[in-house]
């Protein structure tokens, strides 16, 4: 049932303030004044010790959910300490990768049912790793073949385009990184703003989420174009990623996400006053290069759309002649959260105008589970 809105895909992104509450009920927990803010994933508690003990962390999954993981590496490197690899899960199966005992493989698939993520679990089970999974689907193949897991609770995802299931990952992702961190006096401070933030995050997402006009008017000026690249870096590379691939996916426009770091080896050639760029930046430790990226696209009048923190605009495009789209701050770990949720709104509008299937993109099932 689609309610008030025309599409799933439409619905499910305006769920994600509910979607993002239901992930996290029961799993986050703050007491009174003086009581711990605290992580519980039952799901694993009795494999906790063996995570932090592990050899490395390997991120396996495909497309969105792939894209999830990549958003979450950095927190759960910073907390816990343990080395974090990404690992799509065809290439895993293609290269035969090596995969130790001393591991801990964490599968992220929306549906658990993916064949690729499935065949990758099969393989990493015989190489004698730990195996996690995170999944939307109670009973799915992967949340019954994995040794432990978390549920993300996101509600039943519809639209082949997911939406509220990436936001949840990432949430799910944060908080097992909070989990397997531990309790080190050290990262107090860390771990408790991101606990509050990550109670806060659904008003943010209320908020960032009456952007949607904003989105349906920049689709009207993109709607004829060819290609539309997203520049990220750092927690948001993930966006960039994550935001081009919806925007393919289902307003089938060309597009590509593309780490800013790799921009003077290659993509700035692209660069002129036609081809639309879109670039994210937030506030966080990559700050200052964005700006100067941003700079640097501008010698070369490049058509920039430059997304940033409430009250940046400019500091990003001093001088103006960028379009900006300004989104709450939060925590530098969540801000992929609620930076996507504009990119999703884009994605959206620009399919409803240029007339394609937006629940049903042409070639895609919204479970892949053939090779
Ligand atoms: O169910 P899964 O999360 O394992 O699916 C993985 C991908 O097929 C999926 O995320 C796909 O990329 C989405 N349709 C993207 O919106």
């Amino acid at each position: 049932n689609k309610g008030k809105y025309k599409h799933y895909m439409q619905k499910e992104i305006h769920e994600q303030p509910e979607s993002l509450t239901t992930t996290m009920r029961g799993k986050l927990l703050r007491g009174g004044s003086c009581k711990a803010k605290t992580v519980l994933l039952g799901g694993l508690k009795d494999h906790l010790k063996t995570i932090r003990r592990s050899r490395r962390i390997v991120f396996i999954g495909c497309g969105t959910s792939y894209n999830a993981a990549l958003a979450a590496r950095p927190i759960l490197e910073e907390l816990s300490g343990v080395p974090v690899t990404m690992e799509i899960a065809s290439d895993l199966l293609d290269r035969q990768g090596p995969i130790y005992r001393e591991d801990t493989a964490v599968f992220v698939s929306q549906s658990g049912e993916t064949a690729d993520t499935l065949l990758a679990l099969g393989y990493t089970l015989e190489n004698g790793a730990l195996c996690v999974g995170i999944t939307n689907t109670v009973g799915s193949v992967i949340a019954r073949n994995t040794h432990c897991g978390v549920h993300i609770n996101a509600g039943c995802e519809i639209g082949v385009a997911s939406t509220k299931a990436y936001t949840s990952q990432i949430v799910v992702m944060a908080m097992l990184a909070l989990a397997i961190g531990g309790d080190t006096i050290s990262k107090q401070e860390r771990r408790e703003a991101i606990i509050d933030g990550l109670f806060d995050l659904p008003n943010k997402i209320r908020e960032v989420l009456k952007l949607d006009q904003e989105m349906k008017d920049l689709a009207k000026l993109l709607i004829a174009e060819q290609s539309l690249l997203v520049f990220g870096r750092g927690y948001n590379y993930a966006t960039a990623l994550e935001g081009a691939l919806k925007v393919k996916e289902v307003a089938l426009m060309h597009s590509e996400g593309i780490l800013a770091g790799e921009m003077k080896h290659g993509p700035l050639a692209l660069v002129d006053e036609n081809l639309p760029i879109v670039v994210i930046a937030t506030r966080d430790a990559c700050f200052s290069k964005q700006q100067s990226v941003i700079q640097q696209l501008r010698a070369r009048k490049g058509h920039l759309i430059v997304m940033c923190a409430k009250g940046d605009a400019a500091s990003v495009c001093p001088g103006g002649g960028c379009r900006v789209i300004e989104v709450p701050q939060v925590e530098d770990c969540l801000q992929p959260v609620v930076n996507i949720v504009p990119c999703q709104l884009l994605a959206y509008h620009l399919t409803v105008l240029r007339g394609y299937n937006v629940d049903q993109p042409r070639n895609l099932a919204k479970s892949m589970t053939t090779q």
